[in-house]
């Protein structure tokens, strides 16, 4: 389900230089033989123009990270879509729990950016994940469904567009992640969600974020609901990344 193909995406969230930039696009360019799914890196915005250059015509997409809400004005520090599109980006993450947690980032400015996104042409990864309070207090569907719902509510049809990405924020970054079968469970409630709200549901990539790994992506992927993957530190080494591209090209 979701696109035809899985979609995997490199979040590389706060990391990087022109050197090392340079060296893991290459390596991962270099190893890109026998990848047949959908991949795309998410860069730091000051590296766009870089990675813009050395990904022209590859099959590696280019993603950001965050995007303004705002078309375009006085917003110190932030970065509009036309400014993304002038760099060939075709993703950006909106409400990665990140800038929820620091940047205070609601369930309505995650909304609204995905809206600003698709406009603009751009296919939001919209993320959602329970806490591990949430989770310990049994609210994981309430609480996904909840950051699900303000994006369908403001994007309406449109809403068969975007990607969703279910992230656990206790999985970040915590070599913790849930078991095949809870995360096929999550997005099985998030696709019926989708289902109600466009008949196209089934064009909407459900990637499953946290702690994914070269070890575990086979057995996430293979759940009928997770079309693909967002990945942050495992996306840093190239052999681990090309090794998850290839587990997501059978
Ligand atoms: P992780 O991060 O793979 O390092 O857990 C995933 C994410 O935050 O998108």
């Amino acid at each position: 389900m979701g696109m035809s193909g899985k979609l995997m995406v490199g979040n590389w969230k706060m990391n990087g230089s022109l050197a090392a930039n340079a060296s893991l696009l290459s390596d991962i360019l270099n190893g890109m033989a026998g990848v047949s799914c959908h991949a795309a890196v998410c860069l730091p915005a000051p590296y766009l123009a870089q990675a813009q250059s050395l990904l022209a015509g590859s099959a590696l997409a280019l993603g950001a990270q965050d995007v303004s809400a705002h078309e375009s004005g006085a917003y110190t520090g932030e970065v509009s879509c036309d400014m993304l599109r002038d760099f060939a980006v075709r993703f950006a993450i909106v409400g990665h729990s990140e800038r929820r947690q620091y940047h205070g980032e609601t369930d309505t400015v995650v909304a609204n950016k995905a809206q600003r996104a698709l406009a603009a042409g751009i296919t939001p990864i919209v993320c959602v994940g329970e806490s591990l309070a949430e989770r310990e207090a049994g609210q994981t569907e309430a609480v996904v469904k909840r950051q699900l719902a303000a994006v369908i509510h403001t994007n309406g049809h449109c809403i068969s567009e975007i990607v969703v990405a279910y992230e656990p924020v206790w999985a970040i970054g915590t070599g913790l992640t849930a078991t095949p079968e809870k995360v096929q469970s999550v997005h099985a409630v998030l696709r019926a969600q989708l289902q109600a709200a466009t008949a196209h549901a089934e064009r909407v990539s459900i990637l499953y974020g946290g702690s994914m790994n070269a070890a575990n992506a086979a057995s996430l992927l293979d759940q009928p609901d997770v079309d693909g993957g967002l990945i942050g530190g495992a996306s840093l080494k190239a052999p681990d990344f090309l090794s998850m591209l290839k587990a997501a090209s059978r």
